[in-house]
């Protein structure tokens, strides 16, 4: 469509007067396909050309038709306000199913990037505490948006931030002198490190001087006293070993680790910076910046008793990136509910007069909230993210188990389908939203979920299988004239454009919706028209077609962090 698109734009460029980026972002994608593939508002001409939009529309589709159209503008037409672009759909057919089959799965992905880096500040949970089901949200939407910029042809580093230091250091330490042994620890880590957190908390509540050896233990990490670097050097690798293991099942590699200690080193030199270009100030011993001129609370950077914090060491993370990958965009998908602290973070950066303060951008999400009763936790109210993936498997498992009995790798079909029915029940959703997270509704293999795009792949590719090695590539493709066929080839032909949105408004959900729309409009296809028992030449040319939607669902939602199994 990006030809096509582009030969609308040339067409349009000299009779309206404006700059072709100015076109390209006027251009929508009409309500109905008899309306035409893209649609000029003529409205926003009106005001300046003194003439109502209709008559605008009319002039143009006649100035339009005189100059001749392209290879591309099959038609253009005035409707009311609009002026209409009829793609020529036998070329478009021919190319974008040409385009797919030699481009694989790189079908989609553009060049625009050029191969500069966005850095991905995703995932981040705290070590010692379990991997609870708010990071998930962090992990989906970081890692999706991770192939997307990577599919825009930039050169995507993903970091995990993770939460490796802080007072709660100290408390654990002291807790586990107190209370801990070492074989509880390796049977069950971050379980067990949690379980002393709790019970440090509430032996501490009723006893002043638990708090003070607490912080005690944390004064002792932070001098780097041997004991208790090697006990939170434990407790770190512990929690790490875990993480990975939930990373290795949804599929999820980082390019960097540095957690928040690795910071450690550079604070001093940065409140130094800080202070020499008089950003941060002294109130009562501690180090503050101001930041009510611009409507926000004060930011803390160093506590009277010296310690520094979370907003600190992200204040050294942010410019050891810069130094380090002069990024074009520095992206951090994190809980909605730290947004002051972003805003405040990205203030102090431009306050300190760097250009690249404006390239951050805090990308927040909402919470997930379980239907009640249907998910039992190990401890209190929290909800581990590894029973909810290992509920979803299981569950995945016992419909596969009624609905393909004979299926041959069934856990490995399980775990996909499992898998990708949490994250597609994240990811479909608006990211700014709260989620209720229904089992039900994300396994439905007929509802809006992805073992409902999975198993529309799974059947395709059981309809190529049939064929074997039969299919041919040699086909009259004018003959999918169909509109069932046609509006596959539209949704087909603009796949790249439903990449670069999701990519710009950091919104995954939008290529979730788009690859629901191509589920269903293959099935509407599939209904109707009949592959393997067609006249022969059509027969072909609907393989080819469905080999094309196969491509583009197992590209997008590989984009979305999914995979697709081919049997299911
Ligand atoms: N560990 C933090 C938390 O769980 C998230 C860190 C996000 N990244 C960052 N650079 N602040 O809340």
């Amino acid at each position: 469509m990006q030809e096509f698109k582009e030969e609308i734009i040339k067409a349009l460029e000299s009779l309206v007067q404006l700059g072709q980026e100015e076109i390209q972002q006027n251009l929508s994608i009409p309500p109905d396909a008899g309306l035409g593939d893209y649609a000029f508002p003529c409205f926003i001409l009106s005001k300046k050309w003194k003439r109502p939009p209709q008559e605008i529309s009319q002039y143009l589709a006649q100035e339009i038709s005189k100059k001749g159209l392209g290879e591309w503008i099959k038609e253009v037409k005035s409707a009311g306000p609009y002026l209409n672009f009829y793609c020529n759909r036998e070329k478009l057919t021919r190319e974008t199913l040409k385009e797919i089959y030699e481009k694989g799965k790189d079908y989609g992905k553009v060049k625009e990037g050029g191969g500069e880096n966005v850095v991905i500040d995703f995932s981040a949970p705290n070590i010692a505490k379990p991997f609870g089901i708010g990071h998930l949200r962090s992990t989906v939407i970081g890692n999706s948006l991770y192939r997307l910029y990577e599919a825009l042809g930039y050169n995507c580093v993903g970091i995990n931030h993770l939460g490796d230091w802080g007072t709660q250091f100290g408390k654990l330490i002291s807790a586990y002198k107190r209370w801990g042994d070492e074989d509880s620890l390796k049977e069950d880590p971050i379980q067990y490190l949690y379980q002393l957190y709790v019970s440090f908390h509430q032996e501490a509540s009723g006893d002043e001087n638990l708090e003070e050896e607490g912080r005690h233990w944390f004064k002792r990490l932070e001098e780097g006293e041997e004991e208790a670097v090697e006990l939170w050097h434990k407790f770190r690798e512990l929690s790490l070993k875990e993480f990975r293991r939930i990373y290795r099942r949804l599929d999820i590699e980082f390019d960097e680790e540095q957690g928040e200690s690795f910071y450690n080193q550079m604070l001093s030199s940065t409140l130094k910076r800080l202070e020499e270009e008089e950003i941060v100030r002294k109130s009562e011993g501690a180090l503050i910046v101001d930041l009510e001129p611009y409507g926000l609370p004060p930011a803390l950077l160093r506590k009277k008793d010296g310690a520094t914090l979370y907003a600190t060491r992200d204040l050294c993370a942010a410019l050891y990136r810069y130094e380090k990958y002069k990024f074009q965009k520095l992206i951090y998908v994190v809980g909605a509910a730290q947004s002051l602290h972003f805003q405040q973070l990205f203030k102090i950066l431009e306050l300190m007069g760097l250009p690249w303060a404006s390239r951050c951008v805090h990308v927040p999400f909402g919470l997930i909230k379980f239907k009640e009763g249907k998910m039992s936790t190990r401890m209190g109210n929290l909800i581990f993210l590894e029973d909810v993936i290992d509920k979803a498997v299981a569950l995945a498992r016992d419909i596969i188990e009624e609905k393909n009995p004979d299926l041959e790798n069934k856990d490995e079909v399980a775990e996909m389908v499992g898998i990708g029915s949490v994250i597609f029940g994240d990811l479909s959703n608006d990211r700014v939203k709260d989620i209720d997270f229904d089992w039900d509704k994300v396994l439905d293999f007929s509802g809006e979920t992805s073992p409902y795009i999975q198993y529309a792949h799974a059947r395709i590719c059981s309809i190529l299988r049939k064929e074997g090695a039969q299919a041919s590539r040699e086909a009259d493709l004018s003959l999918l004239e169909r509109e069932e066929e046609q509006r596959l080839i539209s949704l087909l032909a603009r796949f790249s454009e439903h990449i670069k949105r999701a990519a710009e408004t950091y919104k995954p959900s939008t290529l979730a919706r788009y690859l629901l729309d191509l589920t269903s409009d293959f099935n509407y296809f599939y209904h109707r028209c009949p592959v393997l028992t067609a006249e022969e030449g059509l027969k072909e040319a609907r393989l080819i077609l469905i080999d094309g939607v196969r491509q583009v669902l197992v590209n997008g939602l590989y984009l979305l962090g999914i995979k697709a199994p081919s049997k299911m």
